[in-house]
């Protein structure tokens, strides 16, 4: 199979069908490549299930919602259709990126007068994505732009438009060496990395930035949940930049990237500790559980629906 994710076997779910890969196209005037007003999902597929589907499919509703638009499917179509597409696909471990964006009847900055279009693709993937996991924890560096305020923008929202940000700076560290890198908000606190939830693990106890206008991670809830059964205390609260000085174990944690240790943020040094390595191995526990596609401990998202 070719690399090129146009050049590909297999099935994409489109507006209500199932096409073959290559047939799906939108146009180049679509106002969604224009004006960033598409909004998607990262899912994951582990023994044949989506985990946390329900979560997800309400998560992009509501993201499409927090853009000014509904999508015309419910959240039980969206997951149907889900799973639809990956068995059509004969997958039992992989990825699915469903993408909902608005059209090309017209073209200008606003949408109005545009047909919502929602496609759902699922591919082969094992393993982790968009960030390598690394025996001794992968190297993390600081970002320069931060994740918006809420009176700049919609930052609930998973939306192609908020990414333009998050990919300057996952490219910058790259280049400069690095895995990723990790954002501030914008007031100065520690906020998330370019594609995942951050965990420090401080004292015996886990803390992780609560949530204030950027990405509610279904995977940062699945770990609260862990660490919870474990009898860990997390504490969701704002966390200052300098507090990374007092962890002793830091990890990353998102669909893609699964739980990733980090073993350096610039000059700052973390080994792969106890609490991070539990944790990994419970989420691959929980990942597959037979129960693993409702909300669980997402239920937060149920009101999304
Ligand atoms: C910017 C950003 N933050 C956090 C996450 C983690 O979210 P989730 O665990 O729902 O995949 C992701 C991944 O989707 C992301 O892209």
């Amino acid at each position: 199979m070719s690399a090129n994710m146009e050049d590909r076997d297999g099935f994409i779910w489109f507006d209500g069908e199932l096409l073959p890969w290559r047939e799906v196209k939108a146009h180049v005037l679509t106002h969604a490549l224009h004006y960033g007003s598409a909004v998607f999902e990262g899912e994951r597929i582990y023994d044949g299930r989506v985990f946390r589907l329900a979560a997800h499919s309400a998560r992009l509703r509501n993201s499409a919602r927090l853009l000014d638009y509904e999508l015309p499917w419910s959240r039980s179509e969206i997951d149907e259709a889900t799973r639809a597409v990956v068995k059509a696909n004969g997958l039992t471990a992989g990825y699915v990126r469903p993408i909902a964006w608005r059209g090309s009847e017209v073209l200008g900055v606003s949408a109005i007068g545009t047909t919502v279009h929602l496609a759902i693709a699922p591919w082969a993937q094992e393993g982790r994505l968009s960030v390598q996991a690394k025996p001794g924890g992968i190297n993390v560096t600081m970002a320069k732009y931060r994740r918006p305020g809420p009176d700049s923008a919609p930052g609930g929202a998973k939306a192609a438009g908020l990414y333009v940000i998050c990919g300057i700076e996952k490219d910058r560290a790259l280049g400069a060496g690095f895995d990723d890198a990790l954002m501030l908000d914008w007031e100065g606190r520690l906020a998330e990395s370019t594609g995942a939830n951050i965990f420090l693990a401080m004292g015996g106890r886990l803390v992780t930035p609560k949530v204030e206008n950027f990405l509610d991670g279904i995977t940062r809830r699945a770990v609260m949940g862990l660490a919870d059964r474990r009898g860990w205390a997390v504490e969701e609260r704002a966390v200052m930049p300098e507090e990374l000085d007092e962890a002793t174990e830091v990890f990353l944690c998102g669909t893609a990237a699964e739980l990733v240790p980090v073993g350096a943020i610039d000059d700052r040094r973390y080994q792969v500790g106890p609490m991070t390595r539990a944790l990994m191995e419970d989420f691959q526990t929980l990942v597959r559980r037979p129960d693993s596609e409702g909300f669980g401990e997402s239920a937060h998202f149920a009101t999304m629906d």
